[in-house]
């Protein structure tokens, strides 16, 4: 399917895009708006900020980001700000939703699908034609002590662009939910890095024999070799752009180097790793990925989360984590998702072709026992430390392994038992470790 049937119907794949979104702004309304943040002031307004909003909805009805973060933001005022439907809510209260589209055609038929959310009470989302960085002069005075979700779904690599993102982590509460099409951009490099070969030298490769049949066959075959030769040519065209594209989205031509000297079958990953180092660049501190592919194995996207507090961090991988246990039934096509490796996810998934999130969440993921090493350091010297979070308000494991490792919640089954195999376990009931004081390259040798 292309871009421009893609609103249409949604596909299985972006069917599950939106599922895991639905999961994680559900997660993320609900703790935000009930976190009492710095100096105990509890969040009064979110933001939610779509900046490809797309159509709102498919062909068929089935909703798009903006429109599902509007229900969301329906859900919120009716839970915690007293607006149920047909209910003014206080303009510095409760979950807003900002939709911005480019394409102008795109841009009306969101309009009337975010009409309901607009227009009537709880008024709750804004449509703005045009691109986020024309808006967010305005924009940012007004979300400034508020928690803000930023949502990047473009096709491809267009349209991204890492100037924006150094201008979106401006508070201490800024997240960026980020579709990266990792496939999309390889194929950009690709095309961007190409030597196009030389016109005459082409030509020359086409030089035919003089024909027998007289001038007339001899100009036809003229013809074709100069058509052949300038479709050939014709691919080449754009390589500029190709490499701006790139350039703009990833802030950096360093992409070219990578690109170059990596082998084919680990651009995507490097690519990858570069663009969370864009993240982290523009102020994220917390950065999260999650690979979509289909079950006949074909990788689709990286969903990348990028936040600036640990909050956001810990709240993405629940919802992802309990997400994971839901089985959607969406459109005709049942869509199963998985954050581990378990077999049964693997067949069923197979089994109902249907698009799949694979294990891994970043490189850093794997080493578990990084992880272990961090967290010992962290306890270094405590005798009394419980898995969940002890009395008098002490940090346990389990939120310090949460907020501020790479683990993932289905992880920690594995966690627990590498911290037992350490020696590190004091009572299994409740739950408690004990963590020598040790040098730091002590800890390494305790495995
Ligand atoms: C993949 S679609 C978005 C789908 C939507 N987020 C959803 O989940 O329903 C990408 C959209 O971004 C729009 N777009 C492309 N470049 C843009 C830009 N720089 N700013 C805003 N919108 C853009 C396209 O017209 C298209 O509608």
């Amino acid at each position: 399917m292309s871009r421009n049937n893609h609103f249409e119907r949604f596909e299985s794949h972006t069917q599950l895009k939106h599922f895991l979104l639905n999961a994680y702004l559900r997660q993320w309304a609900h703790i935000l708006v009930q976190d009492r943040g710095r100096a105990h002031r509890r969040p009064r307004r979110i933001w939610f900020i779509d900046a490809f909003a797309g159509c709102g909805r498919d062909g068929v009805g089935a909703p798009g980001s903006p429109v599902i973060a509007a229900d969301v933001a329906r859900e919120i005022a009716a839970e915690y700000f007293g607006a149920p439907k047909g209910t003014a809510l206080l303009p510095d209260r409760g979950m807003r939703v900002i939709a911005v589209e480019a394409n102008a055609k795109r841009a009306r038929r969101l309009k009337g699908n975010m009409q309901p959310y607009a227009r009537e009470e709880p008024r709750v989302a804004s449509v703005y034609t045009g691109v986020l960085q024309e808006f967010l002069g305005d924009l940012q005075p007004r979300v400034r002590h508020d928690p803000v979700l930023y949502f990047f779904d473009p096709f491809g690599v267009d349209g991204l662009d890492a100037e924006v993102l150094n201008q979106v982590f401006d508070g201490p509460r800024r997240e960026v939910l980020l579709l990266f099409s990792d496939t999309g951009a390889v194929r950009l490099a690709g095309h961007a890095v190409a030597q196009a070969p030389n016109r005459e030298q082409l030509l020359a490769e086409r030089t035919r024999t003089k024909s027998l049949f007289g001038q007339d066959d001899d100009a036809t075959l003229e013809q074709a070799d100069l058509t052949f030769v300038e479709q050939r040519l014709g691919g080449y065209r754009g390589k500029q752009q190709s490499y701006d594209k790139m350039t703009r989205a990833f802030g950096t031509a360093a992409w070219v180097e990578i690109f170059l000297n990596t082998p084919p079958a680990l651009r995507r990953e490097r690519l990858l790793d570069l663009y969370g180092e864009t993240l982290r660049k523009a102020g994220a501190k917390y950065v999260l990925r999650f690979q979509v592919t289909t079950s006949a194995g074909e990788h689709k996207y990286t969903l990348l989360h990028a936040a600036t507090h640990s909050a956001a961090f810990a709240a993405m991988k629940k919802a992802m984590h309990s997400a994971r246990r839901t089985i959607p039934r969406l459109a005709e096509q049942p869509v199963l998702f998985s954050l581990d490796d378990t077999k049964s996810a693997e067949t069923d998934s197979r089994r109902h072709n249907a698009p799949a999130v694979e294990t891994v969440a970043s490189e850093e993921v794997r080493h578990l026992h990084d992880a272990v090493e961090q967290i010992a350091r962290r306890f270094a010297g405590q005798a009394e430390v419980r898995w969940i979070d002890g009395r008098a308000g002490r940090v346990g494991v389990k939120h310090y392994a949460l907020h501020d490792t790479p683990l993932l919640v289905h992880q920690f089954d594995d966690l627990k038992g590498v911290l037992a195999r350490r020696g590190y376990l004091k009572t299994a009931r409740p739950l408690t470790y004990a963590f020598p004081q040790v040098a730091e390259d002590g800890l390494s040798k305790a495995s």
